[in-house]
């Protein structure tokens, strides 16, 4: 059985592009169908029920355009409206759980990081995966609020001491803890990844939600049946909330190059 009806992917603004990048390497031959919710980013720091109703939004807007299976590429969604995402007539793949596990595998002195959004943070989810795995776990957590504003203004270099300054102020306490993994749950963070390094060393090892994403993706469109089969060369199609004046820029930034311009389109996302 095969399915060529495209991968949806969905996140609050750009910051799932790092696991669109990942879906293209590890599935080459699948057509995808993005949307970043540019206009109402950051999810973050909304209440709850906010992030629920945006989920609940963007998903809708992903079956309109007849997906066969969702990515929630958004810690935050992940983390408070996965409930949601679970019902959905299509499988439902999110990056949280993954990401848990991945750094319940790595750690070795069982020390364990994570960094999120306040939502993400607050919600405990990451610490109920990783305990779920590694029940003996130490987890450290801390919330970086200004991360996904510096990401999506693009400053991400290293060397910036805007970016460095800011990066060591909410990790410290984690190097102190000396964990020696460290989740990035949240999609925007992967970027920041070569200041964290700075901060807390060469020899920490980063989660990458992405990337055990992807992997999850693959086997649950096997598991499904679901596996574009065409032999057809795969598209990517971008839908935002609103077309920033800094969008490819900070596009080209998350997914490693930049989307085609005929490839990006807005929407409504309220009218859907
Ligand atoms: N990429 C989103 C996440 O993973 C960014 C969060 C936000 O919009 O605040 O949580």
């Amino acid at each position: 059985m095969a399915d060529n009806r495209p991968i949806g992917v969905f996140d609050s603004g750009l910051g799932g592009l790092t696991v669109v990048k990942e879906l293209l390497n590890a599935l080459p031959d699948e057509d995808i169908v993005y949307f970043g919710d540019t206009d109402r980013v950051p999810y973050g720091t909304k209440s709850k029920e906010t992030i629920r109703k945006f989920a609940r939004q963007d998903e809708a807007f992903l079956l309109s355009k007849n997906v066969k299976l969702i990515v929630a590429a958004c810690g935050t969604v992940s983390s408070v409206a996965s409930d949601i995402g679970n019902q959905l007539p299509v499988p439902y793949v999110e990056v949280v759980s993954h990401a848990g596990k991945a750094a319940a595998m790595a750690t070795k002195n069982g020390k364990i990081g994570v960094i999120g959004t306040n939502a993400t943070i607050n919600s405990g989810e990451h610490r109920r995966y990783i305990l779920e795995y590694l029940p003996t776990a130490e987890v450290y957590c801390q919330s970086c609020t200004l991360f996904v504003p510096l990401v999506e203004t693009g400053w991400v270099d290293e060397n910036d001491p805007v970016v460095y300054e800011t990066v060591k102020k909410y990790l410290t306490p984690l190097m102190e803890a000396q964990v020696d993994t460290l989740i990035l749950g949240c999609t925007h963070y992967p970027v920041l990844s070569a200041a964290i390094k700075r901060v807390m060393g060469e020899k920490v090892t980063l989660i990458n939600a992405g990337i055990s994403t992807a992997e999850a993706v693959k086997k649950a469109l096997a598991e499904n049946g679901l596996l574009n089969q065409s032999g057809q060369k795969a598209t990517c199609e971008y839908f935002v909330s609103d077309i920033t004046p800094s969008f490819s820029k900070i596009a080209a930034l998350l997914l490693g190059k930049a989307p085609q311009e005929s490839s990006v389109q807005q929407v409504d996302i309220e009218k859907i």
